[in-house]
């Protein structure tokens, strides 16, 4: 009896989360699947449902979505668009994404709200900072569109600024190889894995993190970044509940 005691006792305290309030970064690429282009079905919805356990531990949770799935990139073959257009281009596509991303978790029965930064009032509703808060003291999933809605902006760093601006505990930075190395994993088989490493080193050293902008961001505002692999299934909510998965971004 006791030993059950303790085992529901021990399941209790494995399922406290480490955060309350987080800002997953998941790029375009999280919805393409094995499709390689666009939205898949099976990936948005097993995202949802990852999400929505994520989100039945009690972990206020923001998301901020990029586009690379529909549009990436001004370099088109025989045809360069303009950077900012490009970038606006970009934008447009995070939004498409943050509307199925929305309509996923709904049909999982989660709340959300998508909040774009470029205003588009018959899509979505406009990014108003403290509206964003208010949604997730209710219990709302708080989609980002639009990244911060400027060009020359990646939407790493437009997940840092809004990370900073709701007060978020962390960033939690999506990628397929499992954190942080010194080199491609996809390319160097041995590539040193970090577990922990400080924003200099990854400035110091060029490591395709997030883009300098977004590390100098969290840095200055001691905003920590873990890096994991999406493509294990369970993976957001091993991160959320502290378990040492990935690698971690912080002062020292
Ligand atoms: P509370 O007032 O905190 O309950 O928030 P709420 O989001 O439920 O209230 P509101 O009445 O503002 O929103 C109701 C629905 O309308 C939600 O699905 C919102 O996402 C949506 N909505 C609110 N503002 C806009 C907007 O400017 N544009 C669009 N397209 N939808 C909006």
């Amino acid at each position: 009896m006791a030993s059950k005691k303790n085992g529901i006792a021990r399941i209790a305290k494995q399922q406290k989360p480490a955060y309350h309030r987080i800002l997953l970064k998941l790029s375009g690429e999280a919805f393409q699947g094995p499709q390689g282009f666009g939205i898949h079905g099976e990936t948005i919805l097993s995202i949802a449902r990852e999400l929505k356990e994520v989100h039945a531990l009690g972990v206020e949770t923001a998301i901020m979505v990029g586009g690379g799935n529909i549009f990436r990139g001004a370099r088109q073959k025989g045809f360069e668009i303009d950077r900012a257009t490009g970038d606006y281009m970009g934008m447009l596509a995070t939004v498409i994404n943050a509307m199925a991303l929305q309509d996923a978790l709904e049909k999982e029965g989660v709340f959300t709200r998508v909040l774009s930064a470029i205003e588009m009032k018959e899509v979505c509703e406009p990014f108003i900072r403290r509206r964003a808060m208010r949604h997730l003291e209710k219990g709302r999933v708080v989609i980002f569109a639009a990244g911060t809605g400027n060009p020359y902006f990646s939407t790493d760093t437009a997940a840092a600024l809004r990370a900073m601006e709701i007060k978020a505990e962390a960033i939690l930075k999506a990628t397929r190889v499992e954190g942080i190395y010194d080199a491609d994993p996809e390319q160097v088989p041995d590539a040193r894995f970090f577990t922990a490493i400080s924003y200099r080193e990854v400035l110091s050293q060029n490591l395709k993190v997030m883009d300098a902008t977004a590390i100098s961001l969290c840095m200055d505002n001691g905003m920590p970044i873990v890096v994991f692999n999406m493509n294990r299934a369970g993976n957001i909510k091993r991160v959320v509940l502290g378990e040492r998965v990935g690698s971690k971004v912080t002062p020292a």
